[in-house]
């Protein structure tokens, strides 16, 4: 018996690895988080599979529901949202599964993050304009920001910014932003990044309004010179004149055939 966490991708049914796909197919058990997790995923589910949505259950009332798997030697397929090393409450799971000696493995899905960049077709990382990308959030209700984790901090490093966990707070994160970045600074606002009511807000700092994302959950915030897309040099590696292992170049090449 295995507990099987699996990345369900950030919405679009088709979003998930064939890993991940398969595993549910194979488990007798599926929990999933359903405030984001699609319920088409859960075709994939055997015939008579218990299925539970968890997102009204506490933890001690998940961790139950694992453990009765665990008694009747059934598999489960456990299923969050985007990729499980960002956002998931998987690291608190996996705790109580090591006390309580239940095995598990990870299979990784496709982050918000990721499906946001694909939907603005943008490159996040543009040689001489940002080579980072900070995968961050703002407080809420439920986690304060640990100290020194503030926007302003992130956004002095002028690297792309991905905020998640905030577009119901776009005022504070533009106040916030626009010391650092200016206000010509591009901003791209992805609201259900592909599901088939995707919504996309192209503006700067200055000229973004912040009421877009009043009512609004599952939004993603992306920052940075970078969203521009333009005024980068082309990358060296595919440079005609660029002697590399797979290209050589030139009478002396460094990596000889
Ligand atoms: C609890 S976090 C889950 C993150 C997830 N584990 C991941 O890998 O992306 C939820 C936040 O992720 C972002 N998010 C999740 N799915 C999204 C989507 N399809 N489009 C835009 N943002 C999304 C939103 O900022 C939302 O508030």
């Amino acid at each position: 018996m295995t507990v099987h966490f699996i990345g369900a991708g950030p919405g679009a049914a088709d979003l998930i690895t064939l890993r991940g796909r398969d595993l549910i197919a194979g488990a007798q058990v599926c929990l999933y988080a359903g405030s984001l997790v699609p319920q088409a995923l859960l075709q994939h589910c055997p015939p008579g599979a218990r299925i539970v949505n968890t997102a009204p259950l506490s933890l001690d009332e998940i961790i139950a529901e694992i453990a009765a798997a665990h008694e009747a030697g059934h598999d489960v397929a456990r299923l969050h949202s985007g990729d499980l090393s960002v956002w998931s409450a998987m690291g608190e799971q996996l705790r109580r599964l090591r006390a309580l000696g239940i095995p598990y493995d990870v299979t990784p899905g496709v982050p918000a993050f990721a499906a946001a960049a694909a939907a603005l077709g943008a490159e996040l990382t543009l040689p001489g304009v940002a080579q980072s990308l900070v995968l961050t959030r703002t407080s809420g209700r439920a986690s304060a920001m640990p100290e020194g984790e503030t926007l302003a901090a992130f956004a002095a490093t002028g690297a792309t910014l991905a905020i998640h966990l905030s577009v119901h707070v776009l005022d504070r994160v533009i106040a916030e932003l626009t010391p650092h970045y200016g206000g010509d600074c591009p901003v791209a606002v992805v609201f259900r990044a592909s599901w088939p009511d995707q919504r996309i807000l192209r503006a700067t700092l200055a000229t973004l309004d912040p009421s877009l994302g009043m009512g609004e959950r599952t939004g993603l915030i992306l920052v940075g010179p970078a969203l521009a897309q333009e005024g980068f040099a082309e990358s060296r590696l595919y440079a005609g004149d660029y002697d590399r292992r797979f290209r050589p170049v030139g009478a002396r090449p460094r990596f000889p055939e």
